[in-house]
């Protein structure tokens, strides 16, 4: 089921759809926002601590937020009495809000999620996930097993990772007692979220939505006021944040902006900073280039995640590793994952697409050929606006994303938008690397008609003046520590 964003309403009337899917999100200021519809999310720990969710009063909470909010449900804050509970079915939320544009808006939809563009989409850029995959054998190993081994769908799938372990421990070449499945990176950020939940920890932004939606409690390092990002900023800021902090979460190469730090960097950084752990989200690293994974290196406070998803464009898989020589985090991870961590099919799937070296060996340089040649049509059009990268998606700095978006959506193409006034965010657009050429023409030709004034980077950095990056170091004993030993 897909998450239902947590938007809201009118100018007029506050409008909060709750879901219990969504973790807590950084709500900017009033005053920040232009004038589209405000946003406001509801979650568990804005209940309990109304002060985290700026536009409601305690008075709304507890019939905006009841025990269980209903999925796809919009509840409306004002106006409730004891006959009318303050809940709306979704397809009133139009006359409440009558402001609102069809269909969310473009920033709280997370890339691939077309299920509420207003108009039709024939060319989703807006994905992470390699539009090459899934490999063919990938597709054979899932008729294969509907074929043969249908049965096996009877029983819990004990062991079954066994296989998805063994072959990762190859392709990393790595010890397999290491390592641990989940449900991709995301199911690992999610349990780090939890874990980390009251400790000391860092990003170096902007992130991966999902990173900075579980650690929302973090120190957040954005790039410095009219300084547009680049590879060295970012490691002066993740020097400083594993200077500072116990724990630094970063992906790399880095989603949005495909920028990468090399594993010596990395890896110089951990021994100058016994006292922080990293923890680097590899999704992208096999689009950057082979062999480039810190798992294995020698570094006890290093955590590396990964997952099959994006470059074998089985995302819709949900299975991903996580390696660590630090074995109390190990322990801890472990204690959150249920007895069987992957569902059978995703293993059968994931594990496939992973071992198939013929298919990633041909197809992810042609993903980084293309993917510069979609730099360059970039460049043309928004100049040095466009960040460097060598993965299979560019950032663009743009004044006004969304208006960029609205004019390539009249061609029927989809990109990410970023809103600079959300905390960890820059202004921009993300963009995909079509993959034929008359995917790449509808491109040109959409590009070719973006009005000038439309094509104005920024690097103005709106700062949310959130928590301050300069908060004290916590006490270093961690809930979990004192848990396991
Ligand atoms: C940087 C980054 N990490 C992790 C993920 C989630 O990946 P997974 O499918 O492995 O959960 C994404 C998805 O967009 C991402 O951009």
């Amino acid at each position: 089921m897909t998450c239902a964003p947590c938007v809201g309403a009118a100018s007029t009337t506050t409008t909060t759809r709750l879901s219990p899917y969504c973790a807590p999100t950084p709500v900017p200021p009033p005053d920040a926002r232009d004038s589209r519809p405000t946003l406001i999310s509801i979650t568990g720990s804005a209940r309990t601590s109304p002060a985290r969710s700026p536009r409601l009063t305690a008075a709304e909470l507890p019939f905006l937020a009841p025990a269980i909010p209903v999925p796809g449900t919009a509840y409306r804050s004002g106006g409730a009495t004891a006959d009318d509970p303050g809940r709306l079915p979704l397809s009133e939320l139009e006359t409440v809000m009558p402001n609102h544009p069809p269909g969310v808006s473009r920033e709280t939809r997370q890339g691939g999620d077309l299920t509420s563009a207003a108009r039709r989409i024939s060319l989703d850029l807006s994905v992470c996930s390699n539009r090459l995959g899934p490999p063919d054998s990938a597709v054979r190993a899932l008729e294969s097993f509907a074929a043969e081994r249908y049965r096996e769908l009877g029983p819990p799938p004990y062991g079954a990772e066994k296989a998805y372990l063994a072959a990762y421990a190859a392709h990393l070449d790595v010890d397999e007692s290491q390592l641990l499945c989940g449900r991709g990176v995301t199911e690992f950020l999610m349990i780090f979220g939890r874990l980390l939940q009251s400790e000391d920890v860092a990003l170096v932004t902007p992130e991966y939505t999902e990173t900075m939606r579980q650690f929302s409690h973090a120190a957040f390092y954005p790039p410095a006021i009219g300084r547009q990002d680049c590879i060295e900023h970012r490691n002066e800021r993740l020097l400083q944040a594993m200077r500072n902090h116990r724990y630094v979460v970063l992906s790399n190469p880095n989603n949005p902006q495909g920028l990468y730090t090399n594993t010596a960097t990395l890896l110089e950084a951990c021994h100058q900073n016994p006292n922080c752990t990293l923890v680097v989200d590899e999704e992208y690293i096999e689009f950057q280039g082979p062999a480039l994974s810190l798992a294995g290196a020698d570094a006890d406070n290093l955590v590396v995640l990964q997952s099959t998803g994006k470059t074998w464009g089985v995302t819709a898989t949900r299975a991903g590793i996580l390696w660590t020589r630090d074995t109390t985090l190990h322990h801890a991870v472990q204690h959150q994952l249920p007895a069987w961590p992957l569902s059978l099919l995703d293993i059968t799937v994931a594990t496939a697409a992973l071992v198939d070296n013929e298919w990633a060996h041909r197809i992810l340089p042609r993903v980084r050929h293309d993917a510069q040649a979609l730099e360059e049509l970039l460049r043309d059009r928004f100049g040095e606006a466009v960040i460097p990268s060598n993965i299979h998606f560019r950032f663009v700095h743009l004044e006004d994303p969304d208006a960029v978006a609205e004019h390539l959506e009249d061609y029927g193409i989809a990109v990410r938008v970023f809103d600079g006034a959300v905390r960890g965010r820059i202004s921009g657009m993300r963009v995909m690397t079509p993959d034929t050429a008359k995917e790449f023409d509808l491109l040109k030709d959409a590009l070719a008609t973006i009005p000038r004034r439309l094509r104005r980077g920024t690097t103005s950095n709106f700062r949310y003046p959130g928590k301050s990056v300069l908060e004290t170091i916590p006490a270093a004993t961690t809930p979990f520590q004192a848990q396991t030993t």
